[in-house]
This record gives structure tokens, sequence and C-alpha cells, in this order.
């Protein structure tokens, strides 16, 4: 096991771990009756040693070395598609940082107009690189959608970015046309294939239902997305935003009372109405949970300092919508009402609330 241990650039003790989970153990016995690693051993820990330094975890590892159908060739060929996965999404990171430095450097010349116009996909590019720091699955929203999808066995997820919300229990198949939330995806999600809401590479009721969630906002046409939706599946379930109800920018005390401007970003969003008679939909509410895992624009309602930490706000597209400047004064004027204890004043009755109706909407069609 030492020799091993030498010649492989382990420790004994990573040695003696493999061995006691089963992972690669001494098969062979010494002339003195000690166990030894025979060549097919030593082989095994060759793949597992080339699984680990590309990050693999070792229950993932298990499942791809304990694979009887897969030979060392086919070993070989996983490891290198993998590798050339890494290589294209540091590729498109390196892309997306080159374009974000580029847009903090014209930061002040950019006009509203064109901070606007950064939309869909390219705006995804740009940012999504920070997305996973707080975006995730939150359990209760994830319950509702889930429960919306019935009894539907494949699943189209469009606009799908990291992968948030996608049924474990379900046959999933992914859409996303930013190819750096696509490299962002982790290595057992669902299958994404790169193609916008807007024309669906897919014939006409391929799946039981297709989903959206927080991207309809992003679409360029998001009527003719949900046609599209609409055509390709038998079910359609969107989580989109309420900007229906008459003075709906004050149902949220950061839009209220720090973010006038976030309104202009969705001024040619359409009526939660007209997206709804697009595809025949009954909307319900989905409230936010105060605690809400998700790190979405309104997650942090009840919690107002997270709106101050710049990892919180880089994974919500409406700051690079509104532009740095608004944003700098936004987070000026609530960290000083944090510090005076107006915020606190303002928002008493929040205090006892476990969830709140933010606007979010389930359309089920
Ligand atoms: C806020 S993220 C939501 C991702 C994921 N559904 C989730 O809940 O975490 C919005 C996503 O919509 C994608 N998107 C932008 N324009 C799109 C379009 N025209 N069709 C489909 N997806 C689009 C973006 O690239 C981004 O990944």
């Amino acid at each position: 096991m030492g020799r091993v241990a030498e010649l492989a650039d382990v420790s004994v003790r990573t040695l003696h771990h493999y061995d006691a989970i089963g992972l690669v153990r001494p098969s062979a016995r010494t002339a003195a009756g000690y166990r030894a690693y025979a060549p097919g051993d030593v082989e095994r820990l060759r793949e597992v040693l080339a699984y680990r330094r590309l990050g693999f975890g070792l229950r993932e590892i298990a499942e791809l070395v304990g694979d009887p159908t897969t030979d060392t060739a086919a070993h070989l060929r996983r490891l290198r598609r993998v590798l050339l996965e890494r290589r294209d999404r540091a590729d498109a990171m390196v892309a997306a940082i080159d374009r974000e430095l580029d847009a903090r450097a014209k930061g002040l010349t950019v006009t509203p107009e064109e901070q606007l116009g950064m939309l869909g996909a390219r705006l995804y590019d740009t940012i999504g690189g920070a997305y996973t720091a707080t975006r995730r699955t939150d359990p209760r929203i994830a319950a509702q959608i889930h429960r919306a999808l019935g009894d539907a066995r494949t699943v189209l997820n469009v606009g799908a970015g990291t992968g948030s919300y996608e049924p474990a229990d379900r046959t999933v198949t992914a859409v996303e046309p930013s190819a750096v939330m696509r490299g962002q995806r982790p290595a057992s999600a669902a299958p994404c294939l790169a193609a916008a809401a807007e024309h669906l590479p897919f014939e006409d009721r391929s799946f039981d239902v297709a989903m959206a969630v927080s991207t309809v906002h992003h679409w360029k046409d998001p009527v003719a997305g949900l046609r599209e939706m609409r055509r390709v599946a038998r079910r359609v379930v969107v989580l989109t935003f309420d900007t229906d109800e008459p003075g709906w920018p004050d149902r949220f005390w950061l839009t209220r009372d720090y973010l006038p401007e976030f309104p202009a970003v969705l001024a040619d969003f359409p009526p939660l109405a007209t997206m709804a008679d697009a595809i025949g939909a009954r909307a319900e509410p989905v409230p936010v949970p105060w605690d809400c895992a998700d790190g979405l624009f309104e997650a942090y309602w009840r919690r107002p300092e997270a709106y101050l930490e710049d990892r919180v706000r880089r994974a919500m597209s409406v700051w690079t919508r509104v532009g740095p400047q608004a944003e700098q004064r936004a987070v000026r004027s609530l960290a000083d009402d944090l510090g005076s204890g107006r915020w606190a004043e303002r928002n008493s009755h929040l205090a006892g609330l476990d969830a709140a109706d933010l606007g979010l909407r389930l359309l089920t069609a």
C-alpha cells in the first residue's frame, strides 16, 4: 500500500479510505499474506484519481468506475468530453468577465435605453457567472410548481438556467440560450439545448408539460414564447410577475422607497392578463417565504441587509437593468435607513409575516 501510495502520489490514509468505502480494494496477497494491489486495482485507482482531479465527488466516481459496461477507452473518452466541456465553460466565463469589465468601464456613459436594451441571453452571458452564489431551488416554491405539473412524466424547462426547480422524479429536457448559464448546470442535471423560447426546436405536443421559471420577463417576445410552449406541450406552467395591479410598484418596499427605476425595466413586459389569455391560463399567487432559499429580487423582503451585499445583487438582473447609478443610490439610501432605524419604522408590519405576496404568479394552462 505504501509503495502504491508513493507511486500514485496520494497518502496511505487516502488509500485506506478508498478501501474502506469499497472504491479501490487491494485484491491480491503478497507471499507473506499481506493484502496487495493487483494490476487491475492499480488501473482502477488511476481512473479514480483522474476523476478526482476533475472535481468529481467520491459517490459519483464510484458510479462511473463501477459501471461494468464501460472499459478504459470509454473512460478516457468520457474524461476527454468532461475536459472539453470545462474548457468551453471557462472560455464562456472569461468572455463574460471581459464583457462585464467593458460594461463597467463604460458604466457611467451607458444610457438607460442601452441598459434596457441589454436583454435575454446576452444579459445572462454577461451577468450569469454570479448566478449560483445565491440562486437555487426554494423548496416551498418548488412544491407549488411541482403540484402544478400534475401527473406529467415528460417536462420541458424553458429558460432553464442552472437547473433550479427541475423535478428530479420526471424526465426533463432543458432549453437555455445563454452559454454561461448552460455551463453552470451540474453534471447530473437534465440535458440542455441552446435555444430560445420564441423558437422551440420540437414537434407539436412533444412533452406532457412545458415549464418556465423567472425567465419570461427576459424574453424578446414573451407572448410568442408562451405560444411556443403551448404548441410543444399539453400543459404549460409559468412562474412570472404581475404588473396589472394598479400601484404594483408599491407592493414591495425596495421598489417603492429605493428603486423607482424598476417599473421602467418592465415597461415593455406584457400585462399578466395578456399572457394568461395567450395560452388560456389561470393565475395563482406564489407567496415568497420570509427565508426564501432562492435569491430572487423579492427574496429578502424581511432581510433587508442582504440587499447591501454585492454578491446578492449580482445574482439579480434588476440591478444591471437599472444601471450602476440607480443601484449605488438605492443601496446608499437603504444603508442609511437601516442605520437610522427608518426602514424598521416604515416596515414594522413585516416582522410578523412568514410569507408575502409580492406579485409572483403561477400561470397554469
Ligand atoms: C432569472 S434566470 C432563471 C433561470 C431558471 N429558470 C431559474 O429559475 O433559476 C432567467 C433565464 O432566462 C434565460 N433567457 C433569456 N432570454 C431567453 C429566451 N428568449 N428564451 C429562453 N430563455 C431565455 C436567461 O439566459 C436566464 O438563464
